[in-house]
């Protein structure tokens, strides 16, 4: 090895392990916030770099907006001057260590948008020097750290893994696990070679109770893409299963629970109104689009698919037909959502189900409204509502009662005492009173 080039590498591992480098973390939203919290709460100095305004200023002003984040400490790490944020892309000139936690959405097209990680690569060109890793976490197709990162900063001159480092590291984040957090859930790195392997593995296990490196970038990119395609098709067998028991006149809920007390070779998934957030219903696509550059159908992606984007359509049905049976029509009833975020106690409403499932029964001049702890005002295409406070009066006054998200706060037996039909896809009432209540 030239002499040099382990210089570098020495010199900024010796940095990260004396704290004394200087961590960047671009993109300060579900993933990127915690991991800058975390990182200044090891000890080392973060520059948070965002381009949404509100957030910098909220950050400056120590205000918290993230619900994994702690407000006490994230205000702690802002007065003891450990986490700075900024809009500034020129701050990269003093930092040694780059994460980026950019968003990769989906085009209308369900082809993958990586318009960000573009954007974000650019601007770090500019500022990149030697002595510098730069760690991909917004999770992507495999190939694109190698692809796309790589050639663009090595156009500079530098030369990755002589002169700066790069790997890719995917977040695996949960928001509103109680349980397991940043520092506890192993973390994966894949670096362009060994050396950048070396780099991250030291800066991540700073803040990461184990740190787990693989052969290459591309199999980082793929485990990702893994553990959400192995979610996503897990989902889609369980919603298929549930639609099957529904046809045989068979609970769905008692029959998972019943398997789930096997105790090797089955691990209970739970069926719902559909996919939601900004992980399960999106990665999967990253792969097949990959997939199909190469000829290739990604079956049990689309399969599972087709079959989670039909649910809010099997709701939709539940409810028609349950509201048929009272001899009522979905036109003019009145429809309660309880829970629009997509998932159980959290407040993010992205992909959620609850949009597919209003469009539905507003196309049916339905008269909607929701109740949501988490999320106090929530717009569909054609209306904005805002969101009730749940109490016996506005359960007596609906129609049908929809249990959409089965966030812990909603008392459940006030549900089922005050509602008169409720549609529960969640089984949240299956200790109580199996009266007025339609399971999926
Ligand atoms: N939310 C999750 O639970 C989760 C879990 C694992 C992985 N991921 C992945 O992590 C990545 C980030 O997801 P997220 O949920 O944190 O997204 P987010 O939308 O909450 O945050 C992204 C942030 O990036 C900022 N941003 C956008 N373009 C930028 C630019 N050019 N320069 C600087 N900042 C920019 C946005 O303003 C926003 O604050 C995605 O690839 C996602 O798939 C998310």
């Amino acid at each position: 090895m030239p002499s040099t080039h382990k210089n570098t590498k020495t010199a900024l591992l010796d940095k990260i392990a004396q704290k004394n480098a200087r961590i960047g973390v671009i993109g300060l939203g579900y993933v990127g916030l915690p991991l800058a919290v975390a990182f200044a709460e090891a000890g080392f100095h973060v520059t948070g770099i965002d381009l949404d305004p509100h957030k910098i200023r909220a950050l400056k002003a120590g205000q918290n907006y993230i619900p994994d984040v702690s407000d006490v400490l994230l205000k702690q790490m802002r007065d003891s001057g450990y986490l700075q944020a900024t809009s500034d892309f020129s701050a990269l000139k003093k930092l040694d260590a780059v994460s980026i936690c950019v968003p990769t959405p989906l085009r209308k097209t369900r082809d993958p948008d990586i318009s960000y990680i573009v954007d974000v690569t650019a601007r770090i060109k500019k500022f990149l020097h030697r002595g510098q890793v730069v760690i991909l976490e917004s999770t992507t197709y495999p190939g694109t750290t190698e692809e796309l990162l790589l050639p663009e900063l090595e156009s500079t001159g530098l030369k990755v893994g002589r002169d700066i480092f790069l790997a890719f590291s995917p977040e695996r984040i949960d928001p509103g696990n109680a349980k397991f957090g940043l520092k506890n859930t192993p973390k994966i790195i894949g670096g362009i070679t060994a050396d950048c392997n070396d780099v991250a593995v030291q800066l991540y296990g700073q803040i990461v109770h184990k740190v787990m490196a693989v052969s290459s970038s591309r199999s980082a990119e793929m485990v990702k893409l893994l553990e959400n395609t192995f979610r996503a098709v897990n989902i889609g067998l369980v919603n298929e299963i549930a639609l099957i028991c529904d046809k045989l006149g068979i609970n769905t809920w008692e029959v998972i629970e019943a398997a789930a007390t096997k105790p090797f070779g089955f691990m209970p998934f739970y069926p719902g109104p559909g996919l939601g957030g900004h992980c399960i219903p999106i990665d999967p696509h990253y792969l097949s689009w990959k997939l199909r550059t190469m000829n290739y159908t990604t079956r049990f992606i689309e399969l599972a698919s087709e079959i989670n984007h039909q649910m809010p359509e099997y709701v939709f049905q539940k409810i028609q037909h349950s509201l048929n049976l009272r001899k009522k029509s979905v036109k003019g009833a009145k429809v309660l959502l309880l829970g629009v975020a997509y998932k159980k106690n959290v407040s993010d409403v992205r992909e959620s189900p609850a949009y597919d499932l209003a469009k539905l029964l507003e196309g049916s001049e339905a008269s909607l409204s929701y109740s949501d702890p988490y999320v106090a005002t929530w717009a569909t295409d054609k209306n904005t509502y805002r969101s009730q406070k749940l109490s016996p009066a506005l359960l007596k006054k609906a129609d049908c009662v929809v249990v959409l998200t089965d966030h812990d706060k909603f008392d459940y037996a006030q549900v089922v005492r005050h509602a008169r039909l409720i549609v529960d896809t969640r089984n949240a009432t299956k200790k109580l009173s199996q009266k007025n209540v339609v399971r999926l």
